[in-house]
């Protein structure tokens, strides 16, 4: 079996039971706008952005940002970059990532769609950052490979060491007495790509803050009660599950670094 074989199948493994999926009251898969909005929570220092910093022009670059969600990972490059680009298939967050631009002083664009079926609507960057999408990614070849296509410089990708729903998986055994996977982790994503010919560089980093909406307590009860597919009526039951365990949010993050092979005459603002 191929390493982007085995990524696919511990995703696979991710699937919810169809009789717990039938009754849950939202998708336990989406993501809320107000936890990866740009607020005062972003840490321009944080090494992730100090390795994409490296490769940028000192000014006027650009960045393309895929899954960019409210635009964290772009913004924290502004400036040098003057220009992002973020491609989200999710409209409000592409709403969201527009007006952080404004306000970080950027010319934007955005792309509505699922990467990389929206590559050719994608110019070429400077620097390619995508930050948290790895693990929602089956197909992990064509996506990587389409990242490093539009990368005229670098690409800078983060995931957490250990895939994100982890955190759930104690309540997924008290909630509903199931066992969750555990992997894929960063380091099969290391093989995917050196089985695609890359040998990234590879930074490990502290999980840096999160957004306001997510570090609120207030918002750690309803969350979880979508994570776990269950309804309002069990939120004293989990919010007393919570008080006694701590999500087990990773704490380390993995920073991926490797060249763009796009051409340079076919940079960004040209093609
Ligand atoms: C966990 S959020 C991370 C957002 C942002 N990169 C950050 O670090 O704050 C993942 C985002 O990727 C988007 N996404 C997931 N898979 C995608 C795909 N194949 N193409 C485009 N967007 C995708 C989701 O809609 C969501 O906004």
């Amino acid at each position: 079996m191929t390493a982007a074989e085995r990524w696919a199948e511990q995703l696979a493994a991710w699937a919810i039971p169809q009789h717990i999926l039938d009754q849950a009251p939202q998708s336990p898969w989406a993501h809320e706008t107000a936890s990866f909005v740009v607020d005062d929570t972003l840490d321009r220092s944080v090494l992730s952005a100090e390795v994409a910093r490296t490769v940028l022009p000192k000014e006027g670059g650009s960045v393309l940002d895929v899954g960019c969600g409210g635009g964290r990972a772009a913004m924290s490059l502004v400036p040098p970059a003057a220009r992002v680009i973020g491609v989200d298939q999710d409209p409000a967050m592409l709403a969201a990532f527009t007006t952080a631009a404004a306000e970080a002083g950027a010319r934007s664009s955005t792309i509505q769609g699922a990467w990389p079926e929206v590559v050719l609507e994608a110019s070429i960057a400077d620097v390619v950052v995508c930050h948290h999408v790895a693990y929602n990614v089956a197909e992990i070849e064509p996506f990587l490979g389409a990242l490093t296509g539009r990368a005229r410089l670098a690409v800078v990708l983060v995931l957490p060491t250990v895939h994100p729903m982890t955190a759930w998986n104690n309540a997924w055994h008290r909630f509903w007495n199931i066992e969750r996977p555990d992997g894929p982790t960063s380091d099969d994503l290391v093989e995917v790509l050196e089985e695609m010919g890359i040998s990234p560089e590879r930074w490990e980093m502290p999980r840096p803050p999160l957004a306001r909406n997510t570090a609120d307590p207030a918002t750690r009860v309803p969350s979880t009660l979508r994570r776990l597919c269950l309804g309002n009526d069990r939120a004293d039951e989990v919010a007393e599950f919570l008080a006694l365990h701590e999500p087990d949010w990773a704490a380390v993050h993995t920073v991926l670094r490797w060249p763009g092979d796009a051409s340079s005459a076919m940079s960004f603002g040209t093609s």
